[in-house]
């Protein structure tokens, strides 16, 4: 049982207010995989991570997680939402984190010994045991990310949900954080879905690729998805597909809309 994919999706069809968003998509998430999502803005990416969180209902198809229906509240999948309003919010990173923890069991406060075990094993999974006294508006936004997957992680999650932590951060920080999520796949065990808008760094280290465009989705490995006759059955446009294996960078050239890199 175990080496079945824990995410199955059968043409799904979801749609805001009879708008279509994503028609008749299917694909499959193995365990234990390190996979991301690509696509333009508003393609459709946050809102499949609705979906699985059990937030958005599909109009039509069928999409199995962990066997089940998606469900709100699934304690197997950890989550970092696309942008958050830290206004206002002075919170020690400490009591951050466990919030995670706290909102998953409906405001059941935990004793002391457990909160600071969690604590403890969720910063060190992120490297960022010295980040336990500051306060959250204090960070960095480096270190806000590293604070928000630990947060993510609390629950000991088997699959983790990323949109775009990668985003703001600079070259340095993006590969320290890669390098941690991608440990977590290998050590932990865990399943990984990010969401990005540049492939580039993640590259070499990603198994698969979903992308979203013009409300068809596509997903397989590098070669079989970043081709450009699977981008121009997306994107319903010539694209080109170069890449640079010195560099290993990837460059994606649409006919009509100028350069776009992923
Ligand atoms: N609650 C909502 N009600 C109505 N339309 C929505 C809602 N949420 C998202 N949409 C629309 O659905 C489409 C997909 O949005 P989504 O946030 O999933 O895109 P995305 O691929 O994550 O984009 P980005 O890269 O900009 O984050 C967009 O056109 C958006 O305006
Ligand atoms: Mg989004």
């Amino acid at each position: 049982m175990s080496n079945d994919p824990i995410i199955k999706a059968d043409r799904i069809s979801i749609s805001y207010n009879q708008k279509n968003i994503i028609r008749d998509a299917s694909f499959s998430v193995a365990r234990n995989t390190f996979n991301v999502i690509l696509g333009p803005n508003g393609s459709g990416k946050s809102t499949l991570f609705k979906v699985l969180l059990g937030l958005k209902k599909i109009d039509s198809g069928q999409i199995k997680l962990f066997g089940d229906d998606p469900k709100k509240g699934n304690k197997l999948i950890g989550y970092i939402p696309q942008s958050r309003d830290l206004e206002g919010i002075n919170l020690r990173v400490s009591d951050f984190i466990l919030l995670g923890y706290d909102g998953i069991k409906f405001g059941f406060r935990l004793s002391r010994s457990k909160s600071n075990h969690i604590l403890k094993k969720v910063l060190n999974m992120v490297d960022g045991q010295y980040l336990m006294t500051k306060n959250i508006n204090q960070l960095s936004g480096g270190e806000l990310q590293k604070v928000y997957l630990a947060q993510s992680l609390v629950g000991s999650p088997d699959l983790l949900l990323l949109d775009e932590p990668l985003s703001n951060l600079d070259i340095k920080r993006e590969n320290e954080l890669l390098n941690l999520i991608a440990g977590l796949v290998q050590k932990n065990n865990l399943t990984v879905i990010l969401i990005t808008h540049d492939l580039n760094p993640i590259y070499d280290i990603v198994d698969k690729i979903i992308y979203i465009a013009n409300k068809k989705l596509a997903s397989g490995t590098k070669d079989q998805v970043l081709n450009s006759k699977i981008l121009s059955e997306l994107y319903d446009s010539k694209v080109e597909v170069i890449k640079d294996n010195q560099s290993h960078k990837l460059i994606i050239g649409i006919e009509d809309s100028g350069e776009h890199h992923v």
